[in-house]
């Protein structure tokens, strides 16, 4: 494994970092205040050619790997996790699945403005009634001539209200259990597709989170992505390298409070001297780091494993998994070490906390990372 990035990654972090700082950084706190879509600063992503990294020139991406490509998530997860996980379920849980299982055409006609930012895309999965447990999902398609007739409502989608194109899980044979979910490509525009309620969340405020309700909706049989039956092996493997860009995110938020909580410890002076001169903080920084480095390198090590073209079920969700706790405790900690500056909203550590705690929920509770891992290794 390599330890140190390629000149190629590090032009991509390079490019991302100068994004981030003129697009970002000043603007990521009133984004989230005002749970605003920073719709100019995904055009700027866009241009800067970061929508599509891992996804061949060809189909209008970056030709990148996905090394490089969860590098970016960080680097932007960093400054907003909010627009991180725009990007991450964009491309990992959208344009990657279309890429692997698309037929050319779909390709062109999907993928390409994906990839190139032109659109967004959003993964529908999620249910009321069926979240951890996908087989219990109660969205049908029933074929009729040449088209499938959705019915159904999905919850908690990421990036719902602002995409056109939605990959859309539904049973096409409830008999038959994972075997009868099957994938379609839905269009925002096609008659019968609703935004329902838009979520108000704890964190990652600036993301756009919403439920999408199918009524009746009339979608070409030719939009079925894989073959029929497919949908559960398609949704999986979308997941098993979106739980890779989570994890990414994860560290990004966690690089952020260490960040923070090192030029604060410097700074702040209390009985005489730098906080930072308490072994107390100390030893809260010397973890904070140890933790960050070792999901950085179980998130980059499932990245490299995809780029090989190698199974990485058990290797992606070990990295959400830790990589999530990980924020969790390091923006916890980093707030801690603020103390009451650290809960005013007048700085970002209480957006971090806020923020953090997602990534221990979402494509895969860490109760369900833990089942994944237990299962691969029984
Ligand atoms: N890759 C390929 N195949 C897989 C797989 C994987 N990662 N996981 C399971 N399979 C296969 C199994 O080998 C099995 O194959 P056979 O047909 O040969 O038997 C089949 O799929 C069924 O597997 P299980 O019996 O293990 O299935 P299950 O119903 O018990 O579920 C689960 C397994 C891991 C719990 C799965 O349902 C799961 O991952 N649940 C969590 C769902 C999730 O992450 N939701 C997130 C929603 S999306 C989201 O949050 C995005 C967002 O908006 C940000």
């Amino acid at each position: 494994m390599e330890f140190a990035a390629s000149k190629r990654q590090q032009d991509v972090v390079r490019k991302t970092r100068r994004f981030v700082e003129d697009h970002v950084l000043p603007k990521a706190d009133r984004w989230d205040k005002r749970s605003k879509f920073p719709m100019e600063a995904w055009r700027s992503l866009a241009k800067s050619g970061l929508a599509g990294l891992p996804i061949p020139r060809k189909y209008g991406g970056g030709d990148q790997d996905v090394v490089s490509y969860v590098l970016a998530v960080e680097e932007i997860s960093k400054a907003s996790a909010s627009l991180g996980v725009t990007l991450a379920v964009h491309v990992s849980l959208v344009s990657q699945p279309l890429l692997w299982f698309g037929t050319e055409k779909q390709k062109m006609r999907y993928l390409k403005p994906l990839a190139q930012g032109k659109q967004f895309g959003s993964f529908c999965l999620t249910e009321p009634r069926a979240g951890s447990d996908v087989v219990s999902m109660e969205s049908k398609a029933t074929l009729s001539g040449d088209n499938y007739i959705i019915n159904g409502r999905k919850y908690f989608i990421v990036n719902a209200p602002i995409a056109s194109t939605y990959l859309v899980f539904a049973m096409t044979d409830k008999s038959l259990a994972h075997r009868g979910i099957s994938c379609f490509i839905v269009e925002r525009d096609m008659s019968g597709v609703k935004i329902g309620k838009t979520f108000d969340k704890m964190g990652i405020r600036s993301s756009m989170v919403s439920e999408v309700i199918f009524d009746d909706v009339q979608v070409p049989a030719e939009n079925m992505l894989g073959r029929r039956g497919d949908g559960f092996k398609i949704a999986m493997d979308a997941l098993d390298c979106g739980r890779i860009s989570i994890a990414a995110q994860a560290v990004g938020i966690a690089q952020a409070s260490l960040d923070s909580a090192i030029r604060y410890a410097r700074s702040r002076v209390q009985f005489g001297r730098p906080i930072a001169d308490q072994e107390a903080i100390r030893w809260m920084i010397a973890d904070m780091a140890t933790d960050i480095d070792a999901a950085r390198l179980l998130t980059q090590r499932a990245a490299r494993l995809t780029d090989l073209g190698r199974k990485h079920t058990k290797e992606a969700s070990m990295a959400k998994l830790f990589a999530a706790s990980t924020a969790v405790e390091a923006a916890r900690k980093a707030l801690q070490i603020h103390g009451g500056y650290g809960y005013m909203t007048d700085l970002p550590l209480e957006r971090y906390y806020r923020d953090a705690k997602i990534t221990e929920i979402y494509e895969g509770t860490s109760e369900i990372q833990r089942l994944v891992i237990s299962s691969e290794l029984l």
